[in-house]
């Protein structure tokens, strides 16, 4: 069997709870316990006895990885190294709330092999963050930011969110120019989706919020042009990158590589399998040290609709896909190149600029 080479951990602790967010999520610190983390540890033992794993890329999400304590995360990340060959690392990525990070934290997590950090700065308009309910300012990012360089980061991704309800193209601009100007290596930059279950959705289905396509089209394409022109190229969809500075981890997602996630309510997927964790941290832990099944849900994909989840990812990104690679989906790749949302050039087919703005139904012809 060969070595699974990305490994995702779930740390399901938030401070607050964001009202547009759907990912599992705890708030308070009720089972941030020694307890969840070695069920952590536990879990990897086990997944080490039937997988060869030897990651090149980890990934810390969430949640809020960073609600952790300094002395938890170095607990974790000392145990992980006890654990696992981790010879081969390029890339520890940890998804941070900038409310989240001092000095000794930042250390902490440097010494600790981190070598890339994802912040959640969402806005650097203070209306715009109270009404997404965050729970740092502006400032307090920025200094997160001052926070993170002094300790010697020299890879940190900044996510933004676009189509805040009451966002004008002028507070995404002031948004995006901010950005650039503390150079951060990296940028996503997700247009706000209205998930179920969240009370946003509940404001937008009673008619408190409302949707504007159009809008979203246009700083979207902001984006686009602003980032461009400071450097960054759009490698994915809703991620930028300075040269080499891609994130290495959600490349591979993208291109279809085995992956096992830990913790609660992380999925994995290992060629045409996948399956998730339960989705509830106490039962998670229950499980994990009572030797108990921690599947909640699992699917064996067909060939074909792995196959086409591929081809799905791949075409969101710069390098789109070869005309080989689309043979089954010959005939919408016609119609997608005949009516100008997708492009071939030197043997690839990729979105155009018009076709980044309707990715989605594009990328739903090939699942
Ligand atoms: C899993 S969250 C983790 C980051 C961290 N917990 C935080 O919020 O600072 C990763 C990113 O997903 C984005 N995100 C979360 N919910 C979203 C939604 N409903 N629509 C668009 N982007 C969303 C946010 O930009 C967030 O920073
Ligand atoms: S957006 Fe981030 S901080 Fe907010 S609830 Fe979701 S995971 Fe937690």
């Amino acid at each position: 069997m060969p070595a699974i080479r990305h490994l995702y951990f779930h740390i399901p602790f938030c401070p607050k709870l964001c009202p547009y967010c759907c990912f599992y999520v705890e708030v308070g610190a009720k089972n941030k316990t020694r307890g969840f983390l070695d069920a952590l540890l536990r879990e990897v033992e086990v997944a080490a006895r039937g997988h060869e794993l030897k990651p090149t890329t980890i990934f810390f999400g969430g949640g809020t990885p960073s609600a952790l304590l300094a002395d938890q995360l170095a607990y974790l990340f000392d145990g992980l190294r006890a654990r696992l060959d981790l010879s081969a690392l390029e890339e520890f990525t940890l998804e941070a709330n900038p409310a989240t990070i001092r000095a000794d934290k930042a250390r902490v997590l440097r010494e600790g092999g981190v070598t890339r950090l994802s912040l959640g700065v969402q806005s650097w308009d203070d209306a715009l963050l109270k009404t997404l309910g965050r729970v740092h300012t502006a400032a307090q990012a920025e200094k997160t930011v001052g926070i993170l360089r002094d300790a010697g980061f020299d890879n940190l991704s900044i996510d933004l969110m676009f189509s805040v309800p009451g966002q004008t193209a002028e507070q995404w601009r002031a948004t995006l120019d901010k950005t650039i100007a503390l150079q951060p290596e990296h940028v996503s930059s997700y247009c706000l989706t209205y998930e179920e279950d969240t009370e946003y959705f509940r404001k937008l289905t009673g008619g408190q919020f409302k949707q504007d396509d159009e809008h979203d089209a246009q700083l979207f394409e902001t984006t686009m042009d602003v980032l461009a022109s400071a450097g960054f190229a759009q490698y994915e969809i809703s991620n930028y990158a300075r040269p080499g500075r891609e994130s290495q981890h959600n490349r591979a997602y993208w291109l279809g590589a085995d992956y096992l996630g830990f913790g609660p309510s992380a999925f994995s997927t290992v060629g045409t399998d996948r399956w998730e964790n339960v989705r509830d941290t106490a039962e998670y832990t229950r499980r994990v040290m009572a030797g108990e099944n921690l599947v909640g849900f699992t699917e064996h994909l067909s060939p074909d609709t792995r196959r086409g989840e591929i081809a799905a990812f791949a075409m969101r990104t710069s390098e789109g896909l070869s005309a080989a690679d689309l043979a089954p989906w010959e005939k919408s790749v016609a119609h997608f190149l005949a009516i100008g949302l997708l492009i071939e050039e030197a043997g690839r087919v990729r979105l155009t600029q018009r076709g980044k703005l309707l990715a989605d139904a594009v990328a739903a012809a090939f699942v």
